[in-house]
């Protein structure tokens, strides 16, 4: 596992001060475009919940759905898109959460998920935690069993595996762990 786990980090570029001056960007395109990192990453994923019966991944607009829908594929589990606002063409269920300045909003189909269904969240990259909030806050519109909430990349300083924990009693899982600065 650890070796693997050194192969996916070492194919995230490291972006210094981008999008602004201090921050340090882990760059998950460049893991998309090695082919056997991106494929690394599914199998790690898949390997780590392939026995937890999953009906449902759902995954956040953009990045999240690059790894949601290949690994509800492998699953053999539906895919379900938390979209940015005003893409999907019925009835939605919408979710705010804050970003550094201001709020984004993320929408679900109000369809989406069924009772008792056993669902995974999925998304690239998790930082404060405020876009897998927000997904979380989408699925409990829906009497569903989330199992857990996976990343490929976390940053584990800032604090949104505890914040995922103590606010919903819902674990982290993450493949690859940097610090957030
Ligand atoms: C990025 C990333 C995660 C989120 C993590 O998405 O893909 O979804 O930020 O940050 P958080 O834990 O603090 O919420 P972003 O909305 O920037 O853009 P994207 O459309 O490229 O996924
Ligand atoms: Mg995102």
């Amino acid at each position: 596992f650890e070796a693997k786990v050194v192969k996916l980090k070492n194919s995230i570029k490291n972006i210094p001060d981008f999008p602004k001056p201090g921050i340090l960007f882990r760059d998950v395109s460049s893991l998309c475009q090695d082919k056997d990192a991106f494929a690394l990453s599914i199998d790690m994923l898949y390997e780590a919940f392939k026995d937890e019966k999953i009906d449902m991944v759902v995954a956040a607009e953009a990045r999240g759905f690059v790894f949601g829908a290949p690994l509800a594929q492998r699953l053999h589990a539906g895919f379900a898109m938390a979209r940015k606002p005003g893409k999907l063409p019925r009835s939605t269920l919408e979710e705010s959460y804050d970003l550094e300045y201001g709020t984004s909003t993320l929408q679900i189909t109000e369809d989406a998920l069924q009772s008792g269904q056993r669902v995974l969240i999925v998304d690239d990259l998790l930082a404060t935690g405020g876009t897998a909030e927000a997904m979380i806050r989408l699925c409990k519109h829906f009497d569903v069993e989330i199992v857990c909430t996976a990343f490929v990349i976390e940053l584990f300083d800032l604090g949104g595996a505890v914040k995922i924990k103590n606010d919903y009693n819902i674990e982290t899982f993450s493949l690859v762990e940097f610090p957030g600065h």
